[in-house]
């Protein structure tokens, strides 16, 4: 359609990289494209954190079940959810932040989504690779510490950014008649749509891994959606003051 919605049908998650550094004046850029991104009442509530390769990365990458591309990423940034600054913006006003709300959770996340998002789409559009690590949060308490994160503050996720040393399909995504819906919400096409994308996908796993996995999406979700998910966060974020009420 142009060259805008292109690029962004081409995005594939980039998990292996050139050595070729990324010109340091590239992540100011694409770090100032993130923060062009709409903001929830103008709270821009998000701060990245530019980790380079040494001992802290090591650890990250450890934080988040030894992805060896954590460490080894030309660039890796931290994308934190930061109501922190707010508070002292009331401060420097004589004003009492009322803090804990779950509505400054969700916009502050959000904010950091689609400052993340505007970021990635402006590194591919610069031919870099990118991968989202929400892997960070299997450790987030040791995240935080490692990156002295104060209160109001906790990484969302993380990003890899490099020139791409491997060329993956595109993974197909759920049909549009299933996603799109017009007027109501109805699950009336879904079964029928959801059988011809599992098969898609069971298509693209076997021709991705040669043979070696051939998962539906359906079989995917239901082994996932069994297990626990990462319940130490509600206790964590409690105690860096967030979804208290
Ligand atoms: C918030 C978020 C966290 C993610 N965390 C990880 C991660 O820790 N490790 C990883 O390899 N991929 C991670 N991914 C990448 C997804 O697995 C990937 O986007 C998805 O499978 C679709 O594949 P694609 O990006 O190649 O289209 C994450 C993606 C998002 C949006």
């Amino acid at each position: 359609m142009n060259d805008v919605i292109n690029l962004l049908n081409q995005h594939r998650s980039i998990r292996k990289f050139t050595e070729q550094s990324v010109p340091s004046e590239w992540v100011g850029e694409i770090v100032k494209a993130g923060q062009a991104a709409a903001t929830s009442s103008f709270i821009q509530a998000c701060t990245v954190i530019q980790v380079s390769q040494g001992d802290v990365r090591n650890q990250l990458a450890e934080c988040s079940g030894n992805q060896i591309y954590v460490a080894q990423a030309p660039i890796f940034l931290v994308f934190c959810a930061d109501m922190h600054r707010h508070k002292d913006a009331c401060e420097q006003h004589q004003q009492h932040m009322l803090s804990g709300y779950t509505e400054q959770f969700l916009t502050a996340s959000l904010d950091c989504g689609l400052f993340a998002q505007n970021c990635a789409v402006a590194a591919e559009s610069l031919g870099l690779g990118v991968v989202y690590i929400g892997g960070l949060r299997n450790q987030i308490a040791r995240v935080s510490e490692l990156l002295e994160l104060p209160e109001l503050v906790y990484p969302v996720f993380g990003m890899c950014l490099g020139f791409p040393d491997q060329n993956p399909e595109i993974k197909p995504r759920l049909p549009l008649e299933i996603v799109l819906k017009h007027e109501k919400y109805s699950v009336d096409a879904d079964v029928k749509h959801m059988h011809e994308y599992d098969a898609q996908v069971q298509e693209y796993y076997r021709t991705r891994t040669g043979g070696g996995k051939e998962m539906t999406w359906t079989e995917q979700i239901s082994g996932m959606l069994v297990k626990e998910s990462r319940p130490h966060m509600l206790p964590f974020l409690n105690e860096k003051g967030f979804l208290l009420k």
